[in-house]
């Protein structure tokens, strides 16, 4: 597999900490030292998830010089968009003019991960050319009366085109099933036979997921590396999901590593899930810090549990 283009398209909208504290009990500072996030882009006004992802496909695919009626696939990872069903690939495959299948998965915040190993197989099995979409709304599932969550996450796109060719990817996935500690719960509907859970905004049990979020991190780079039988010195970047800047910190000191090989973008942008680590691509892409032959690792991790680990090498 390999990757023939990235690109993303944010919200307008650049919400900073200080806005938080005009109506939430916290501060700058708190979120600033417990996070690293200076301000993060939200939905506003009109602004739809659907647009976001449009632009982000076409931006990526005329990045790769492709139609939309070249693409086998389009994969996307979301959470949570305007529909429930059909799913946001497929109203975007309608934007983009596109005709090939589609389906969306959702695996949190490892959702580009998973994506991109999909896409792998999808590629071995006859499929030349793949779009890869990642777009979330956190906004919609956080309590805004709740400090502990709404001031962590972001909204926005990414779409990444890959193709055959180059070489494998290697995966190092992990679910270890823990609802309870980072979930949120759908609207109930309104059968008469059925007694279901009230809707629940995003709860998270924030110690415990940055406790496995640590372990998990370090331990899939690890495998990825023993497995590939490279060193660390082989490794341009490593980029991972941008959840806390501490995390982060505390997986590069874990491996003993330089600050420079772990690129970030939380502080503009929070925790964007899915869309974290293709995002990080984007921008390293355009900033010209990368090119063919530099291997990377990947490694996002998030609700499920999940993970997600990859080594590629860019084409
Ligand atoms: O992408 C999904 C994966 N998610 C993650 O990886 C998130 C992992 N977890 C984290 O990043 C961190 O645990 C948090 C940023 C969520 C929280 O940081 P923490 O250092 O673990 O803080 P804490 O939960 O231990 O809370 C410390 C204090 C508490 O007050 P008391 O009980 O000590 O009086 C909280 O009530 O900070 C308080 N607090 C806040 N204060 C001001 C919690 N949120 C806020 C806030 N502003 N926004």
């Amino acid at each position: 597999m390999k990757i023939l283009s990235v690109a993303s398209a944010m919200p307008q909208k650049r919400v900073r900490n200080e806005e938080l504290a005009a109506f939430l009990d916290t501060s700058d500072e708190w979120i600033r030292t417990r996070t690293g996030i200076e301000e993060r882009r939200l939905l506003s006004g009109d602004e739809r998830l659907e647009s976001l992802a449009h632009q982000a496909a076409q931006t990526a695919l005329s990045r790769a010089k492709l139609r939309p009626d070249e693409l086998d696939y389009i994969l996307c990872a979301n959470v949570i968009s305007d529909y429930i069903t059909p799913g946001l690939g497929a109203v975007v495959q309608g934007l983009l003019g596109a005709s090939c299948p589609c389906f969306d998965l959702n695996a949190a915040c490892a959702g580009f991960i998973y994506a991109l190993q999909a896409a792998q197989g999808l590629l071995k099995s006859g499929a030349k050319t793949i779009l890869i979409l990642c777009a979330e709304m956190n906004s919609r599932l956080c309590d805004w009366t709740d400090r502990r969550s709404c001031v962590l996450f972001g909204d926005g796109a990414a779409a990444t085109v890959v193709a055959s060719g180059g070489e494998d990817f290697l995966f190092q996935m992990t679910a270890q099933s823990n609802p309870a500690v980072l979930y949120a719960k759908n609207a109930p509907g309104n059968s008469p036979f059925h007694n279901p859970w009230p809707a629940e905004y995003l709860t998270m049990n924030g110690q415990e997921v940055y406790k496995f979020a640590v372990g998990a991190a370090c331990s899939g780079i690890r495998a990825l590396l023993e497995f590939s039988g490279l060193s660390t010195k082989s490794i341009r970047y490593f980029l991972l999901h941008q959840a806390n800047l501490r995390i982060i910190e505390s997986v590069r000191e874990k491996l003993g590593l330089a600050p420079s090989l772990f690129p970030t973008n939380i502080q503009r942008y929070g925790n964007t899930s899915s869309v974290s680590i293709p995002l990080l691509l984007d921008e390293l892409f355009q900033g010209g810090k990368l090119k063919p032959g530099d291997q990377l690792i990947l490694s996002a991790f998030g609700a499920g549990l999940q993970t997600g680990n990859c080594l590629l090498s860019l084409a």
